[in-house]
């Protein structure tokens, strides 16, 4: 992971440092920060916890891949080109991107602003922006759009009605788009982790999300006339046996399961006890079964 200690990190200059408590944007549940929204189904929260997860989820990827993208995008950016990344969350990629790229524009957009809003390159920029919503940009404005982990995000209907075809809408001709999944049908799972996946899986359901939305994309990509669609897989360990990346994969997955732990304890009636000892015992879980999960990158082009 030595590629990953060299980033920046911008915790420090997100609104989350702001005085949260009496920001009417947000809400407390359970010490957790969310935004004040119902309409929004995303079940995660927006605090310092979950971006410095974000963050570090972020290096996990781009580990695994040893890139921040896969599309064949890399002379155009070098040349500058115009790039929009989807549910940013911190902006760790946009940021990335934009000190890579120098000549090109990367900009973020988020339902939540915790993303930086002062200290960044020249060249990146973020908006608050909800993603199931019209956007506000112009037909065929993107030569690059990029989406990642969205799997908790979205509605079946939303992925295929709504966002694809906004994408394609503002993405040039000839320009490429890129969606990267985690696919949540985690390989050689032990008992507790497929009670935390079901969880996962029945929390998600209830906002009428299915997670499990890898097998859909490429699909979806061709309804809404993307072409010469794409799909690239990749691996990664849990355990130990993949030395310090699979102990911070393992504890990614952990930071997310204890922001869930009252809604997957309610829908399972078990105590907080109980649904402790399962994230305990999931070091030794993945190791004796060398637990697996897949990465996708999804790339399709808008016709010329
Ligand atoms: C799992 S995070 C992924 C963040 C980022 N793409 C990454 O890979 O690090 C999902 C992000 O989607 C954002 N989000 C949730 N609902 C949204 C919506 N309706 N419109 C825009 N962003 C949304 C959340 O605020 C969160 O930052």
């Amino acid at each position: 992971m030595n590629k990953s200690t060299s980033s920046t990190s911008n915790s420090e200059s997100t609104t989350s440092t702001f005085e949260d408590s009496n920001n009417p944007l947000f809400k407390f549940e359970n010490g957790r920060r969310y935004l004040n929204d119902d309409s929004i189904q995303y079940v995660l929260p927006n605090d310092d916890e979950e971006i410095d997860r974000l963050q570090m989820q972020h290096y996990l990827f781009r580990y695994i891949w040893q890139s921040n993208f896969s599309a064949p995008v890399k002379e155009i950016l070098k040349c500058g080109a115009k790039v929009l990344d989807i549910g940013c969350g911190p902006g760790t990629w946009v940021l990335e991107m934009a000190s890579d790229y120098p000549r090109s524009n990367i900009m973020g957009i988020d339902i939540a602003p915790i993303f930086p809003s002062e200290i960044k390159p020249m060249n990146a920029e973020f908006k608050i922006q909800n993603i199931t919503h019209r956007l506000p940009f112009d037909d065929n404005s993107f030569d690059y759009i990029h989406m990642r982990l969205m799997l908790a995000v979205l509605q079946e209907e939303e992925w295929k009605n709504i966002v694809l075809p906004e994408l394609f809408r503002i993405l040039k001709p000839g320009g490429y788009i890129e969606s990267q999944e985690f696919d949540f049908r985690i390989v050689n799972q032990g008992p507790c982790m497929k009670k935390l996946a079901e969880g996962f899986i029945l929390c998600c359901n209830a906002k009428n999300i299915n997670p499990i939305i890898c097998p859909r994309i490429p699909g979806y990509l061709h309804e809404n006339g993307f072409v010469s669609v794409n799909v690239l897989k990749n691996t990664a360990y849990y355990g130990s046996s993949s030395g310090r990346f699979g102990k911070l994969a393992l504890e990614d997955f952990v930071s997310v399961f204890n922001a869930l732990k009252i809604p997957i304890s309610s829908i399972f009636e078990m105590s907080e006890d109980e649904y402790q000892s399962l994230l305990d015992n999931l070091q030794e879980e993945v190791d004796n079964n060398e637990t697996f999960y897949k990465v996708y990158r999804f790339i399709g082009t808008k016709p010329i």
